[in-house]
C-alpha cells in the first residue's frame, strides 16, 4: 500500500497532469499557496458548487441565495472583530529561520503523541489477537496511558494560554513540551508574536485620498450586513437562512499542503437565522443535515468525523468541524459554528442601524442568532480528488489510474468515440454528439486506439463512453462502456441522453440528502 506521503504527491501530479490544478504564475516560478483550476478543474469545481447551491437553496424553502461584494465597508471588519482578533500566533527558530505558526507546531506534536499511543495498541492488538480489548487497553496500559495524558496535558495548558492571551506562556508551552523544530532540529524559539491575517489594500485615485480596505477573510459577513435588505424585500420569516458562494483572503503563514490551506480560496457559507434560545436545535440540525450531504456522495464514511471545539472562535457559544481523512491525515473540512447575535449585533453598535425582527407572538423587536456552515470549496475538491483516485489491478495484468469520481460530479459526463478514423464513423459520432452538447458535458475523441482513449477517459473520470462502430451504421446501437466496472453494453443511440440523465444527473445525488 502507498505510503501517505507517496499518496499525497500522487494526488498533486495527477492533479497537474490532468489538467485539474496548476501552480498561480507557474511561468514565473509560482505564487506561494495560489492555485489556478485548469480545464478539468473548473468543471469539477463548478459540478461541486451546483452540488452545493442546489441542496442548499434549491432544495430548501426557506434559504435564498446572495452574492455579495468582496470589497466592504472598512467599519464591517471592526466591528466583526477581524481587526483585533483574527490573529496566527507566530514563532520562529533562530537557527533555521523558518516561520511556524505555535498552534500547528503544538498541534503537530500533540497528534505523534497519540500516533505512539495507536502504534503501541495495534503492537498488542497483535500479539493478544482476538481477545484483545483495544479500550482497556487504552486506560490501562501505563505506557499508553503516558502518551495519552501528556497529549491532553500539553493541548489543555496551550489552550488556556490562548485563552488568557498569554503569549510568554505559549512559548513556554513549546519549549516543556520539548518541541523541536522541524527543519533544523533545534529548540531555540523566538516570542511569540500575534499576526492578523487579513490582506489590506487600498480604494481611491490619489494616495492621500484613498481608503484602506481589507480583502475579505471569510464571505459571512457579505451576508450579515445584507440581512435586513434580503429579509425585507424576501419577506422572509424567522428561521430563514441566506447562502453565498465566494471567494475569501487570508495571509496564511504556514501555507502548505497545496489547496488545503490557501491565501485565496473559495467558501460556501450559509447564515441560518433563528430565534434566541432556539439555536442549539438548529446547530444540531445543520451538524447532520450537512454530514450527511457529504457522505451522500458516496465516498468511505470512515473518512469522515466531527471534532467539537473546547476553544470557540470570538463569536461562537458552540462549533464543531466536519474532518475529513486526507492524505496527510484528519483535519477540518467544514465548520459549524452556532455564532449567537455577535455579528449582527456588533453591526448595529458600529453602523447604528438596527437590523432586527418583530416577533409576532411577543409583539417586540429582537436580534435573531446565527447558525453558519462553511465549508472550504478548494478543501472539499482536494478531500474528493484524493479519495477518488486509485490504481487498480487489471484481470489481465497492469494497473489502470481510475479517477472514481461522483458520477454527477465528474468533468465530463460523457466521451462519444468512434472505433476508426474512417468510414463515415467520425461524422455519426459527430452527429450523436451535437445533440446531447446542448445539455451535458461531452468530450470527442478519436486519436489512439480505443483502449488508451478508455484509460485517458478513466484518469480524469469520465463515467461513461459511447463507442460508434460499423454497426453503429447499420443498426443504430452503439456500445456504452461503464467506467467503474468496466462492462460495456449496447445500446440505441437514441437512449445516449437518457442513460447520461439517469447515472450522471445531480438528481441522483440530491434525492440520497
Ligand atoms: N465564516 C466562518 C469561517 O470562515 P473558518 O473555519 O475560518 O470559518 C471555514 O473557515 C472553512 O473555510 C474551513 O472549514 C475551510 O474549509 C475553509 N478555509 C479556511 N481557511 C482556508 C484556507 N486558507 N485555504 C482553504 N480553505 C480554507
Amino acid at each position: 500500500m502507498a505510503q501517505p506521503e507517496d499518496a499525497f504527491k500522487a494526488v498533486i501530479s495527477h492533479a497537474k497532469e490532468y489538467g485539474f490544478i496548476f501552480q498561480s504564475s507557474e511561468i514565473y516560478d509560482g505564487l506561494s499557496a495560489v492555485y489556478d483550476y485548469g480545464q478539468n478543474g473548473v468543471m469539477l469545481k463548478n459540478n461541486l458548487k451546483s452540488y452545493w447551491w442546489r441542496s442548499m437553496v434549491q432544495l430548501q424553502e426557506n434559504i435564498v441565495g446572495l452574492d455579495s461584494a468582496i470589497f466592504m465597508h472598512p467599519s464591517v471588519w471592526k466591528a466583526s472583530g477581524h481587526v483585533d482578533a483574527f490573529n496566527d500566533p507566530l514563532i520562529d527558530n533562530k537557527d533555521s529561520k523558518k516561520r511556524y505558526r505555535a498552534d500547528v507546531l503544538v498541534e503537530d506534536h500533540v497528534e505523534k503523541l497519540k500516533q505512539k499511543a495507536d502504534k503501541e495498541v495495534a503492537k498488542a492488538a497483535k500479539r493478544f489477537g482476538e481477545s484483545f480489548d483495544a479500550e482497556m487497553y487504552r486506560s490501562t496500559n501505563p505506557r499508553v496511558m503516558g502518551y495519552l495524558s501528556k497529549a491532553k496535558d500539553v493541548m489543555d495548558q496551550f489552550v488556556a494560554c490562548l485563552e488568557a492571551e498569554d503569549l510568554e506562556g505559549v512559548k513556554q508551552v513549546i519549549i516543556d513540551a520539548g518541541i523541536k523544530c522541524p527543519v533544523s532540529g533545534s529548540d531555540k524559539w523566538t516570542d511569540v508574536r500575534q499576526f492578523n491575517l487579513m490582506f489590506g489594500t487600498k480604494m481611491g485615485s490619489v494616495a492621500e485620498g484613498a481608503v484602506d480596505l481589507y480583502l475579505r477573510p471569510e464571505t459571512a459577513q457579505g451576508i450579515f450586513v445584507n440581512f435586513l435588505n434580503v429579509q425585507k424585500t424576501g419577506r422572509m420569516k424567522i428561521p430563514f437562512g441566506i447562502a453565498q458562494i465566494g471567494k475569501a483572503f487570508r495571509n496564511e503563514i504556514v501555507a502548505r499542503q497545496f489547496i488545503f490551506r490557501m491565501r485565496e480560496f473559495e467558501q460556501m457559507e450559509m447564515q441560518f437565522f433563528v430565534k434566541p434560545g432556539t439555536e442549539m436545535e438548529w446547530y444540531n440540525h445543520w451538524k447532520q443535515v450537512r454530514l450527511q450531504w457529504h457522505l451522500a456522495m458516496g465516498l468511505s464514511e470512515d473518512n469522515y468525523r466531527f471534532h467539537d471545539h473546547d476553544k470557540m472562535a470570538h463569536y461562537a457559544n458552540a462549533a464543531a468541524d466536519i474532518e475529513f481523512q486526507f492524505p496527510f491525515g484528519f483535519k477540518e473540512l467544514e465548520g459549524i459554528h452556532s455564532r449567537t447575535d455577535f455579528d449582527l449585533k456588533s453591526h448595529e453598535e458600529h453602523s447604528g442601524k438596527k437590523l432586527r425582527v418583530f416577533d409576532p407572538e411577543t409583539k417586540e423587536n429582537y436580534v435573531p442568532y446565527v447558525v453558519e456552515t462553511s465549508v472550504g470549496l478548494d478543501r472539499l475538491f482536494l478531500s474528493v480528488l484524493s479519495e477518488s483516485l486509485v490504481e487498480e489491478p487489471l484481470e489481465k495484468g497492469g494497473n489502470r489510474t481510475l479517477l472514481k469520481l461522483p458520477y454527477a460530479l465528474a468533468p465530463t459526463q460523457a466521451a462519444i468515440l468512434p472505433l476508426l478514423k474512417k468510414d463515415g464513423l467520425p461524422e455519426l459520432a459527430r452527429q450523436l454528439m451535437k445533440d446531447l452538447t446542448f445539455d451535458y458535458q461531452m468530450a470527442y475523441d478519436e486519436k489512439d486506439a480505443i483502449g488508451k482513449r478508455y484509460r485517458r477517459h478513466d484518469a480524469i473520470g469520465t463515467p461513461l463512453c459511447f463507442t460508434v462502430d460499423h454497426q453503429s451504421l447499420e443498426d443504430g446501437t452503439v456500445t456504452m462502456r461503464d467506467r467503474d466496472s468496466m462492462s460495456q453494453e449496447r445500446i440505441p443511440s437514441s437512449d445516449l441522453g437518457l442513460h447520461i440523465k439517469q447515472q450522471c444527473g445531480m438528481e441522483s445525488l440530491l434525492k440520497k440528502l
